[in-house]
């Protein structure tokens, strides 16, 4: 077990999970998704965690979920958009093939809408991502290999982008 071909980081809403589905069919492997992982161990989604037991609850949940993810995936994963907010995880992530999706604040509006259950995004969308990409921009940068930007790219043309960064090829 080497861990996964590809983590994907980035901001919510990004594309991690459309491109990581991409990526896991070209490369014949497995996609995993530790958002999904949390949702499924806990029987209710990341929304109603953050509302239930607050952010630090939910932060501790996504630490031990990656590192497992980490541990016991080989496929494409991606991981949630605040999971790079933890040392450990960040820590973790440096020996891996970490890719960094970007977009800017009006791509961001677009993708996320504005009616999504986006708990870090209720009100004010726009000042509010501008906020928390200003907190997050480096710590992505720092975690990744390879940064791709993902502005007026279709999923396919990111995916592609995505396997050129890190020199993979396809199955
Ligand atoms: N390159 C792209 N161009 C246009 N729309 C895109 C692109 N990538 C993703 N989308 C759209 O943006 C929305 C968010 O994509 P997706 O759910 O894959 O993001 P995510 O990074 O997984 O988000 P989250 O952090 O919430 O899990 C979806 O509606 C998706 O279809
Ligand atoms: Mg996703």
């Amino acid at each position: 077990m080497t861990g996964p071909q590809i983590v994907l980081v980035g901001p919510m809403g990004v594309g991690k999970t459309t491109v990581g589905e991409l990526l896991a069919e070209r490369l014949g492997v497995t996609f995993r998704d530790t958002d999904a992982d949390i949702v499924a161990a806990q029987g209710r989604e990341i929304s109603d965690i953050f509302v239930d037991e607050g952010e630090p609850y939910f932060r501790g949940l996504e630490k031990a979920a990656v590192a497992h993810a980490l541990a016991a995936h080989d496929g494409v994963l991606a991981l949630g958009g605040g999971a790079i907010l933890d040392g450990t995880t960040r820590a973790l992530l440096g020996a891996h093939p970490v890719v960094y999706l970007s977009m800017d604040v009006e791509e961001a509006v677009k993708r996320t809408g504005l009616n999504q259950a986006r708990p870090l995004l209720a009100v004010n969308p726009r000042k509010q991502w501008r906020e928390l990409m200003d907190a997050r921009r480096q710590l992505y940068a720092e975690v990744a290999r390879a940064v791709v930007a993902t502005d007026g790219r279709t999923p396919d043309e990111v995916a592609q982008a995505v396997l050129d960064a890190l020199e993979l090829k396809e199955a």
